[in-house]
């Protein structure tokens, strides 16, 4: 048959359910390992309930009549963090500051350029610190959670003690006081920042929690006043009808679980090529903060206990030079620094993005290539490296790094 007459039959035979004589030339759907929102393997039934209740929470587009805004930045999760996967240039969102002073009356922490009939947008007002940040991968947060904190802090070396240039400090952060204290990420006093490109939330619970308010203008039980504009005063009852909070407890809980309860995809077939990339990468420097592995200690989904995490991350922060400083502390985070985030899933990132990737905090670089030579700083010696390999091993090198 040709692929006309059968592409003609298919299109025909749409709104029928079953096979048609021309099912070879329809792609099946990809094998979960190629994508992002799969769940870890041996969940509970409980829990794969709690995952798909989740999974719709992640992906509803609220509506104004819904409770989306007065102000907002985008109206579901998913459409920010594609696929489960990371953003694109125009999910950016931007946080500002005056030094470590959130700016609340000028529109901060964090600015919603967007808004609902009846409500003015912000825009970034002089004067204040800006931080522009692209949406990381959801996928294998709940294993990161769940590394025990000594693992983590074995590879800070904060005054750099062995001299290798190259230091790597946890951010230590105060969890909201909405967060329970027998949270994962809460607890009284300073906690481990695990989560956003400068690890400056400990929590799920808060990340989540704060998304659906700053992100969303979504009231929930955690956070039920509405976010405002300051520059223009007071909600109308017309920007946003729904009666507060919007989205209960358990909705944002199940969502909670959902990421957490994801998988993490494999990296891809190991060849001869990649084996010599993956030698490279260990002898230039990259492993020293993108760390090959961890394993998780306890947690309260027995599939993430116990269980090793390949993510090539030491989820400490690190300076890294001029290019790169946004200038804009968070936490204890300087203005210099980002936490290294992990390379799992470049494999196939591409496949959520239209065939395009963006990489770095704010997705500067669209190649893998570029983001490396736009490291400095404690990385420089390491580029430096990269930059001088020969043309077999940096071929190499980024084969390894794009098949992860
Ligand atoms: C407007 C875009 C946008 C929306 C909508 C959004 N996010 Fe995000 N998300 C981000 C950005 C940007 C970051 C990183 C923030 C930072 O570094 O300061 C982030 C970080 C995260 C992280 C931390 C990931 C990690 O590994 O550090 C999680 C988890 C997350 N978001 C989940 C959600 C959920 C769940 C929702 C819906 C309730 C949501 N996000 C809605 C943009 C968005
Ligand atoms: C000193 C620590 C350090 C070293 C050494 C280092 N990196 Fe990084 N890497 C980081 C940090 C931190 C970022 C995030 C910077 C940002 O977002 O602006 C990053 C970002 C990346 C990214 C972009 C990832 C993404 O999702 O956006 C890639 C790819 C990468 N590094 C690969 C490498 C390779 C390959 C090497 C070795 C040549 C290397 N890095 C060496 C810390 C390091």
């Amino acid at each position: 048959m040709s692929t006309q007459k059968c592409l003609a039959m298919v299109l025909a035979a749409a709104t029928l359910v079953g096979a048609t004589a021309c099912d070879f030339l329809l792609t099946g759907p990809p094998a979960d390992a190629d994508l992002f929102d799969a769940p870890i393997p041996g969940l509970t039934p409980e829990e794969e309930r709690v995952f798909a209740r989740g999974d719709a929470g992640f992906g509803q587009r609220f509506s104004p009549r819904e409770g989306l805004g007065p102000i907002f930045n985008a109206a579901s999760c998913a459409s920010c963090h594609s696929g489960d996967g990371r953003g694109r240039p125009e999910n950016v969102l931007t946080r500002i500051s005056i030094g470590t002073d959130p700016a609340i009356s000028l529109g901060g922490p964090q600015i919603q350029d967007k808004a609902t009939p009846g409500a003015r947008p912000e825009s970034v007002p002089g004067g204040v610190d800006v931080s522009r940040r692209l949406p990381p991968p959801v996928f294998g947060v709940g294993f990161i959670e769940a590394i025990p904190v000594a693992d983590i802090l074995a590879n800070a070396d904060p005054s750099d003690g062995d001299g290798d240039g190259i230091s790597g400090r946890p951010n230590w952060v105060t969890p909201a006081d909405f967060v329970p204290l027998d949270e994962p990420g809460g607890g009284a006093g300073p906690q481990l920042g695990r989560f956003s490109r400068k690890g400056q939330v400990s929590s799920l619970l808060q990340q989540i929690s704060e998304a659906y308010h700053q992100d969303m203008g979504i009231t929930t039980d955690f956070l039920p006043v509405e976010n405002v504009n300051p520059q223009f005063g007071s909600l109308t009852q017309s920007a946003d009808p729904a009666p507060d909070p919007e989205v209960p407890a358990a909705t944002v809980r199940a969502v909670v679980d959902y990421v957490r309860m994801l998988a993490a995809p494999a990296p891809g077939e190991d060849t001869p090529t990649r084996q010599r990339g993956d030698e490279v990468f260990r002898q230039i420097g990259c492993e020293d903060c993108h760390v090959r592995e961890f394993r998780t200690g306890a947690s309260s989904v027995a599939a993430l206990a116990n269980q090793r995490v390949v993510l090539y991350s030491d989820l400490l922060l690190h300076d890294m030079g001029d290019a790169l400083a946004d200038n804009r502390p968070d936490g204890s985070a300087t203005g210099r620094e980002w936490k290294t985030p992990p390379l799992w899933g470049l494999r196939i990132a591409r496949d959520f993005l239209n065939g395009e990737l963006f990489l770095l905090h704010d997705g500067r670089a669209t190649a893998v290539a570029e983001a490396i030579e736009l490291h400095g700083g404690e990385a420089a010696a390491s580029r430096d490296a990269f930059v001088g390999l020969n043309d077999a091993d940096r071929e190499a090198l980024l084969d390894f790094v794009r098949s992860r």
